[in-house]
């Protein structure tokens, strides 16, 4: 694919941008994250508020990001420096705090696709099998407690895509990607196949797909609300860069909207089909869809160990898991580094090697959240590290960044609304409507707003509506 930079390296061809940036936002968020909130949230409700924010907010908002990118040929935070027309006005500075976002992210999300790499090899190696209930809680909680294993499953996740960044963009970013994605749609089939067969698959199917007011009394709309807000924007890993990063990449051939529409299309077919696998399962063998975090690691295995086969499908299953997680851990590193080369003029390897360390280390609390440092709970209760990061990310990086993005894409003391939509609409295909400026210009802000203000009330005064 062309590119205007000579200097900069550039992506193979179209499909291979698209896999990538779906590689980015399909991770944990879809097959981890969304099931569990999913099921903590009311089910089929959840999924209908959830889609509507992916159109209603995530669309416009990764627009955005991928206009910043392609216009300015940088990471975000070059982005905000170069395409901001008012120097006096320092819109990098707050963009440099959003981009912290990429690093926190990786700090809880290396470790928990290492638990999914170490699940791959346990149903391979057949360390679950003929384990009940009990046992299979027991073991995850060993797992959990065991610091070596915990570290070096997170080490492991760290070195594999540290090197893959360091071949470089084409030769490893761009292969890898395609792979895993082209093996993950193909096993996500295979198991959605054989839970639709599953006895009991009925009941699942009706909890997730048809809504009843009922299963959200105990939670309350407006957290129903926010949680698929926070969903929507952890799905596409938006507001900190790690798409905007994908569009500085890419030539002027096709809009901007019509790439938008494939990745989020392929980003909500993988969630969507993740609880087709999981809802039917969790009926099927009495495994309470709001079991919240551990519904993957503690109950699934069960399902699989009654399963026939399950062994193979346990192991799919993971492994499935394992290379979703690991394009999203490719993709982030791959816009820290981008910094590094851009802002620092690090090269490559160094940025790679950089990136590494820098996370491993950063990694370390989350891995040592549940044996070494579990005596320390950062919010309270029994939280652990992993959900300090997730709330700092999820419930204030993502939401307040993508507000960030609309605020300098609209506004004429940023880059602008004029300049965002010449670049969005340039090339072939669907255009981004210009008669949407009051909507994109003010009702997103405050809807971001008021929503990120019920989340934070709640988290620290209690306030429920
Ligand atoms: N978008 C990434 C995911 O869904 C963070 O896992």
């Amino acid at each position: 694919m062309e590119n205007n930079d000579s200097s900069r390296e550039s992506l193979g061809s179209r499909l291979g941008f698209i896999l990538l940036t779906a590689g980015c936002a399909i991770g944990l968020g879809n097959i981890w994250r969304f099931p569990f909130i999913c099921g903590q949230y009311g089910g089929a409700i959840f999924v209908l508020i959830y889609l509507f924010f992916l159109i209603a907010l995530g669309m416009p908002v990764m627009v955005m990001e991928l206009s910043l990118g392609r216009a300015s040929r940088r990471n975000i935070y070059g982005a905000y420096k170069t395409l901001n027309p008012n120097p006096r006005l320092k819109w990098h500075y707050p963009g440099a705090v959003f981009f912290l976002g990429n690093i926190i992210l990786m700090m809880f999300y290396t470790t928990v696709t290492g638990w999914m790499i170490a699940y791959a090899l346990k149903f391979a190696a057949g360390s679950l099998s003929g384990l009940d209930a009990e046992g299979v809680g027991l073991h995850f909680n060993n797992f959990l407690a065991n610091p070596v294993a915990m570290a070096g499953f997170m080490l492991f996740t760290v070195a594999g895509s540290t090197a893959v960044c360091a071949i470089g963009l084409q030769k490893g970013v761009e292969r890898i990607t395609k792979f895993l994605m082209a093996s993950l749609f193909l096993l996500l089939i295979g198991l959605c196949l054989r839970a639709l067969f599953l006895p009991g698959a009925a009941e699942g199917l009706s909890f997730y797909l048809f809504p009843n007011p009922e299963s959200i009394r105990h939670v309350g709309l407006p957290l129903v609300i926010v949680e698929a807000m926070n969903q929507a924007f952890f799905t596409l890993s938006l507001g900190v860069g790690s798409i905007a990063i994908f569009g500085s990449y890419i030539d002027r051939s096709h809009t901007l909207p019509k790439e938008t529409l494939a990745i989020v299309a392929l980003d909500t077919l993988v969630a969507i089909l993740a609880g087709v696998i999981i809802f039917p399962a969790c009926f099927s063998f009495g495994v309470r869809p709001d079991s919240g975090p551990g519904l993957v690691f503690v109950s699934l295995p069960n399902v699989f160990n009654v399963m026939q086969g399950g062994r193979v499908w346990g192991t799919l299953f993971f492994l499935f898991m394992s290379a979703a997680a690991l394009t999203t851990v490719v993709a982030v590193f791959e816009n820290i580094i981008a910094f590094l080369i851009d802002e620092l003029k690090f090269s490559r390897l160094a940025a790679s090697l950089t990136t590494g360390i820098g996370i491993a280390v950063l990694s370390l609390p989350c891995a040592f959240g549940y044996n070494l440092l579990s005596g320390i709970h950062p919010l309270g209760g029994q939280s652990t590290f992993l959900d300090l990061e997730d709330y700092i990310v999820s419930g204030n990086l993502l939401p307040l960044g993508s507000l960030f993005v609309v605020l300098f894409c609209t506004s004429r003391y940023g880059w602008g609304w004029k300049n965002f939509l010449t670049e969005a609409n340039t090339g072939s295909g669907v255009r981004f409507p210009a008669a949407l400026r009051i909507y994109v210009a003010v009702v997103i802000p405050v809807l971001i707003l008021l929503l990120f203000s019920i989340g934070f009330a709640r988290q620290w005064f209690g306030f429920d509506i």
